[in-house]
């Protein structure tokens, strides 16, 4: 799919990498929008496990993926109506995220409303596993974000506080498994992504890094 026209740039990688961080400044630094796609398909999460629907149920959960209001900002994420923004991240919604994400009718509807997202802004950066990969394989700039597991896994529980390391590295592990082992548009580094290992970074000097990518 041709994005002619489209500003986009595409960060992508597993979970602790720093992509939220880095695409929210970097965004803020070009004057762009962010959308975090995670949070979709966290949000479509919530609601089927709201509706009780079994994560693993794909044709009612595609069903439901169709039909769900989504508003997802720096604001926060409402779901039909609901403000969902601390659900989405709590230990529910990231056990059964992936199931979710892996389902391909589910994938479809985020792919053609992450388009549509872009395409009302001319652009913005977008953060995901499959963004520079299938939903906009012309981006400006691709980026592939990594860090050593250890490092993902602190992170992430910095971020979780009620969690302790070992849960949460071992959640990652899980995940990370999930989304590069699945059929529909696995966690994968587009061949002319810029790879950048974040461990020893900076937020400030990956931000610089990327910036200078888009100006030189
Ligand atoms: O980045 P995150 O942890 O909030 O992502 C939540 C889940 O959604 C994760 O298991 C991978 C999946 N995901 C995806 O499959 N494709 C995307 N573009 C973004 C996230």
């Amino acid at each position: 799919m041709s994005n002619d026209g489209l500003r986009v740039i595409a960060i992508d990688g597993p979970a602790g990498s720093g992509k939220s961080t880095v695409a929210r400044l970097l965004a803020e630094r070009l004057g762009l929008e962010y959308l975090d796609t995670g949070a979709m398909y966290r949000a479509v999460t919530f609601a089927a496990l709201r509706r009780n629907l079994d994560p693993a149920d794909a044709e009612p959960v595609a069903a439901l993926a169709a039909k769900v209001d989504l508003a997802v900002t720096l604001e926060g994420v409402v779901v039909d109506g609901v403000d969902a923004t601390i659900e989405i991240r709590g230990p529910e919604v990231t056990r059964a995220v992936s199931t979710v994400a892996a389902n391909p009718g589910v994938r479809a509807e985020m792919v053609s409303r992450q388009r549509e997202w872009a395409r009302r802004r001319g652009g913005g950066v977008l953060e995901g596993r499959d963004i520079g990969s299938v939903v906009f394989p012309d981006a400006a700039l691709k980026v592939y974000l990594d860090a050593r597991p250890e490092v993902r896994a602190a992170r992430r529980s910095k971020e979780v506080s009620d969690l302790d390391y070992e849960t949460v590295a071992a959640d990652i592990a899980r995940r990370d498994a999930l989304d590069q082992g699945r059929d529909a548009s696995p966690l994968t580094r587009a061949g002319d992504a810029v790879e950048v290992d974040t461990s020893d970074l900076t937020v400030d000097e990956i931000v610089d890094l990327l910036a200078e990518q888009i100006d030189g």
